[in-house]
């Protein structure tokens, strides 16, 4: 089906950039798209990335809580079939019986710096994003551009690949540079120039649009709007009598692909470890039952966020795959070239070069689906 061959290539592109992230070859080989979270401090950025994987596992909350880059494959992996009609472990059980964070044989992550090992409880997911993080930066609200990356396998996730990112900050805190701003913001720019990325403006919506420091940087590096999505949070705080009706409708700073308002979980919800399905389950209703919003409930909350960035990741995909399938060949070249060289000096080429037969092998399987879905993804040079 179409969700599928879409599934496949985004699979593949997960692939290509582990490989060259393991090879540490430049990286800007490929721009490889990807979705980032971009925003002031605590606007809801950390929350709304948890919400559209439908797992607890970042850490949240007020302050600056997310310090270095978080790079999350979100990888689609259908559970298989229970035997014996016995039921499919629920992916997020509520039962008062179960902790917060139920272990599910399906759904694991992986992370890039401990491979092999499998995480499926993710709460140990979330002690590791701190503890390498602090292992990186200090405890004191440093911060740095190293990346933690992180894959997570699951029959419940749209395959994404997403960023979370720290956010826009003005007042240094703890040990933080006097420069916090400038350090922060060229942090996020290596993030956001990248063509090839898609970018979730995080705003409040209890705060002025105007003001909004995530849209404003959004528009340097993006104009046109073609790759910003506004995602509007905390619409649960805002002042009764008032709503975001107007910002949806395009009447205030339009965005071409336009605004998902959301409901996460507040302060206390994380305090009392409110689960992720309950807080789903309350963030529609709140949308279906809101006088502003129900008469386009469809339009609203996390559901339609994601397949909404699925839509757009897809579209991307398409639109850059000539591009990227040039580069290998000419990465490609250029590796033959390099290897007719080295057979030269030692008559045998057959073992020798790790880089050519592991791109030969993505490449190849990458032109698989390319070559077979030549009329839908219309690569035609
Ligand atoms: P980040 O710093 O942008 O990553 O923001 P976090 O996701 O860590 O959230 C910051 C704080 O805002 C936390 O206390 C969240 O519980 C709270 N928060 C985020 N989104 C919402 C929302 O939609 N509604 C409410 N009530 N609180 C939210
Ligand atoms: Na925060
Ligand atoms: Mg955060």
């Amino acid at each position: 089906g179409q969700a599928g061959l879409g599934l496949e290539i985004v699979s593949i592109i997960n692939k290509l950039q582990d490989v060259f992230t393991t090879i540490g070859t430049n990286a800007s080989i490929i721009d490889l798209p990807q979705i980032c979270v971009l925003g002031s401090q605590s606007s809801g950025k950390s929350s709304v990335l948890e919400n559209i994987v439908g797992r607890d596992f970042l850490p949240r909350g007020t302050g600056i809580v997310t310090r270095r880059p978080l790079v999350l494959q979100l990888i689609n992996r259908p559970a298989p079939s229970a035997p014996n009609g016995a039921a499919a472990p629920a992916a997020n059980g509520d039962s008062p019986t179960k902790s917060n964070n139920p272990i599910n044989e399906n759904e694991w992550g992986e992370f890039l710096h401990l491979p092999g090992k499998k995480f499926h409880d993710f709460n140990e997911i979330r002690n590791e994003i701190v503890r390498d993080t602090e292992a990186k930066t200090g405890r004191n609200a440093g911060i740095s551009s190293l990346p933690i990356n992180l894959r997570i396998f699951s029959p419940n996730v749209v395959t994404l690949t997403l960023v979370d990112l720290p956010g826009l900050t003005k007042v240094p805190v703890g040990d933080q540079p006097r420069d916090i701003e400038k350090q922060i913001r060229e942090m996020l720019m290596k993030y956001i120039s990248k063509p090839a990325c898609i970018i979730l403006a995080v705003t409040p919506g209890n705060q002025d649009l105007a003001n909004s420091d995530g849209l404003k940087m959004a528009r340097e590096v993006d104009p046109e709007g073609l790759r910003t999505v506004g995602v509007l949070t905390k619409i649960d705080l805002m002042d009764p009598g008032t709503d975001v009706v107007d910002i949806l409708a395009s009447r205030v700073i339009p965005l071409r692909l336009g605004y998902v308002p959301v409901v996460n979980r507040g302060q206390r919800d994380i305090e009392t470890s409110k689960s992720i399905s309950t807080a789903l389950e309350a963030e529609r209703q709140f949308f279906e039952t809101h006088p502003s919003y129900k008469s386009k409930a469809q339009y609203c909350g996390t559901p339609f966020l994601a397949k909404r960035l699925n839509q757009i990741l897809m579209h991307h995909i398409k639109a850059t795959l000539p591009d990227i399938k040039a580069r290998i060949a000419q990465q490609l070249q250029r590796y033959n070239a390099e290897l007719q060289t080295l057979g030269g000096a030692m008559g045998d080429t057959s073992g020798g070069n790790v880089v050519l037969s592991v791109i030969t092998e993505f490449t190849n399987e990458f032109r698989t689906v390319i070559d077979g879905n030549t009329n839908d993804l219309s690569l035609n040079e």
